[in-house]
């Protein structure tokens, strides 16, 4: 169970990081060099696009574990995409997702602290397991 104190934490600290202009940037760097196999299965992607998606996705991961319903669809499809008859994610990954994340809010948000890391990596998960589940 996620309390309402911790939602709101988290709430408040990607309002923080989300008025920098590097967050999204700064992930990709950080997410490419944490194993080859990433960086591999992002041999062919234009990045400009997805900025824009990964800004967009990391929203609705927040506001799914709150229960919104859009949120629920957007999460929905990454599952469906990020699948193995799709992009071929294999869950054993998500682990680099979510610590390379962390590595940037840590970095970007001034009031970080290790009570926000826990908060921050209980929400997102509920969000991650989703979509592994739909391996
Ligand atoms: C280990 C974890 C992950 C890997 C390796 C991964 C990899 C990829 C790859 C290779 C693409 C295709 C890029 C292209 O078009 O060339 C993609 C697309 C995308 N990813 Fe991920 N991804 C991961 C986790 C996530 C998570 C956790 C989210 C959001 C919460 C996410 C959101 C998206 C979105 C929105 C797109 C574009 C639309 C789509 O294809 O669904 N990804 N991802």
């Amino acid at each position: 169970m996620i309390t309402n104190e911790e939602m709101a934490a988290v709430r408040q600290s990607y309002g923080r990081v989300l008025t920098k202009r590097n967050l999204v940037q700064r992930f990709y760097e950080v997410f490419m060099h944490s194993s080859p196999e990433i960086e591999r299965k992002f041999a062919k992607t234009d990045f400009t696009k997805q900025y824009e998606l990964l800004e967009r996705s990391l929203t609705m991961s927040i506001l799914y574990p709150q229960g919104n319903i859009i949120a629920k669809q957007a999460i929905g499809k990454i599952r469906e995409s990020h699948s193995r008859k799709n992009l071929n994610i294999e869950p054993r990954l998500y682990h680099l997702w979510l610590d390379s994340l962390i590595k940037v809010l840590a970095e970007l948000d001034p009031e970080f602290n290790p009570q926000l890391d826990k908060h921050w990596r209980k929400m997102m998960s509920v969000t991650l397991d989703y979509i592994k589940e739909g391996y």
